[in-house]
């Protein structure tokens, strides 16, 4: 029995012991990581032109659409206090994808302040904008991709851009 006490004594006074020598906040105690104080990162948005039932190179018979490239894509972000714009162009390669990179001058901003325009199909014959129609898309996180030892960047996907043509006998 006095065996056991001692034991007991000696439990606690470790359990006392290790409790005082670190108070883990709550945080650290449900498991989560620390997020660094002041995260940095910079926007950077991708999208895919179409031009849907062209058949123009690439075509996908799935979607009935072609990718456009040489599309001229639009990053365009305004913070509502200060009034502060951001606009950042890119073109769609073969595939009729673009990655827009702003770079610090995006920090700033939320995701939420900032859309994506493609203003104007590059293609003559597919002019008529389907999808989104005239505002914009909006940015939906993907993921976060570290660029270099000091710079995280925050990729988000504007998703597709279709165009149709006017008249499908003049794709
Ligand atoms: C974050 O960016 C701001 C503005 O560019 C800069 O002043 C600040 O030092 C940066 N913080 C970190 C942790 O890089
Ligand atoms: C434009 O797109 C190319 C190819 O994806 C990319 O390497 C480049 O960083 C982009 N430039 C900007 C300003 O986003
Ligand atoms: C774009 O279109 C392709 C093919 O229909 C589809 O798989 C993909 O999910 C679409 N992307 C978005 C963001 O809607």
């Amino acid at each position: 029995m006095a065996c056991l006490a001692r034991f007991l004594v000696v439990c606690l006074s470790l359990v006392m012991i290790l409790a005082v020598a670190r108070l883990p906040s709550p945080a650290e105690a449900m498991g989560l990581p620390q997020p660094p104080p002041n995260l940095n990162f910079t926007i950077a948005v991708e999208g895919v032109v179409w031009c849907n039932t062209c058949r123009y190179a690439g075509y996908v018979k799935s979607m009935d659409s072609s990718p456009l490239p040489n599309a001229a894509a639009l990053l365009q972000c305004r913070r509502g206090d200060d009034g502060r714009v951001l606009s950042v162009w890119n073109t769609t390669d073969a595939d009729g994808y673009f990655l827009i990179q702003a770079d610090w001058q995006s920090t700033p901003f939320k995701s939420k302040d900032c859309m994506v325009f493609v203003p104007v199909s590059p293609v003559r014959g597919c002019s008529v904008a389907v999808i989104p129609r005239r505002k914009g898309a909006t940015l939906k996180f993907r993921r976060f991709v570290p660029v270099s030892r000091d710079e995280l960047q925050a990729r988000y996907s504007a998703g597709n851009f279709t165009f149709a043509p006017k008249d499908p006998a003049k794709c």
